[in-house]
């Protein structure tokens, strides 16, 4: 159903996937097996959303085989540290009801805590020990990815970072390509801010899509990876139908002079929240 981006360790993840953040805990199984039903494979879910149990559940309500789901997870902040992160990952495993999971990240770099190199070590043993398939970052810029890489050799195979059209944060995602580093979009419908737009609507008029679905394509057109989020079913089977059109050059030209630097979300330079 979606297509697939390679990561550097080898592995693959779907490159359309769906987030769970503010899913409540009491529907967040019902939201993932009905998404995962409607044909998503990759599910992002994060321990501070408070719905690692429902995300586990959901998996297993599918029926879908373990192997056919890509499960994200996140470290939280206060977890951060060697020994903490270990633990954070065995409690998030143990919410979640799973032995393993596809990708494992640190949710944000928090640089004045200064424990994200440790925390990335920590991942790294997770994934010798094939508790985290894949590891990862969310949030990170490119100071802190080349100390990463500097002091590890481990490259991360995904940074999860707030793109959309007001902010596509360019020389990130040149970054990323350089190092083969998957760029993977959160908050991706920019809370509806450009579907106003010159540019949007005229695509939408194009195509008969809707504005989200014009956006998701355009994140998928860039190259990044893409997990929106809706509790709706029809919102869900929505923004999974991007694959039968495509955006023109002119028309991703176009979205491209929408980036005004504006974001949704926290500046992770100074986000360190616990
Ligand atoms: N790593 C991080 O720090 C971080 C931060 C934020 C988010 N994330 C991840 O990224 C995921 C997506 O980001 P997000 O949840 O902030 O925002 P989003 O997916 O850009 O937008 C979700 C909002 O858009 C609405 N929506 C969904 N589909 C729509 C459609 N087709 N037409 C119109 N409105 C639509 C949803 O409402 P309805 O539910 O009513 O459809 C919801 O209010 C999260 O769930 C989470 O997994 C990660």
């Amino acid at each position: 159903m979606t297509q697939m981006l390679p990561l550097n360790d080898g592995r693959h993840i779907p490159q359309l996937g769906f987030g769970l953040w503010q899913v409540p805990a009491a529907t967040t199984a019902e939201t993932t097996a009905t998404a995962l039903n409607l044909g998503y494979r990759l599910v992002d879910g994060a321990a501070i959303y408070g719905n690692e149990a429902g995300q586990g559940e959901g998996i297993r309500r599918s029926g879908l085989p373990r192997e056919q789901v890509f499960v994200t997870t996140k470290v939280w902040n206060s977890e951060q540290g060697f020994d903490k992160t270990l633990r954070a990952a065995e409690a998030s495993l143990k919410r979640l009801g799973l032995t393993h999971v596809d990708l494992l990240l640190i949710h944000w770099p928090c640089p004045r805590k200064d424990l994200y190199l440790d925390t990335w070590r920590a991942l790294i043993r997770l994934r010798e020990e094939g508790r985290a398939t894949s590891i990862g970052v969310s949030n990170f810029q490119e100071p802190q990815l080349t100390r990463l890489i500097g002091e590890t050799g481990v490259t991360p195979v995904l940074n999860q970072v707030e793109i959309n059209p007001r902010l596509q944060q360019p020389a990130l995602r040149a970054f990323h390509a350089k190092h083969g580093i998957v760029t993977q979009s959160w908050t991706p419908l920019g809370q509806g801010k450009s579907f106003e737009t010159a540019p949007v609507q005229a695509a939408v008029r194009r195509t008969g899509k809707s504005p989200a679905q014009v956006i998701l394509r355009w994140h998928l057109q860039i190259g990044a990876a893409v997990i929106p989020r809706s509790t709706r079913e029809a919102g869900l089977r929505e923004n999974l139908n991007l694959f039968d059109f495509a955006l023109t050059e002119a028309e991703m030209a176009a979205i491209a002079t929408l980036d005004e630097g504006q974001r949704c979300g926290p500046d992770p330079a100074r986000f360190e929240m616990d």
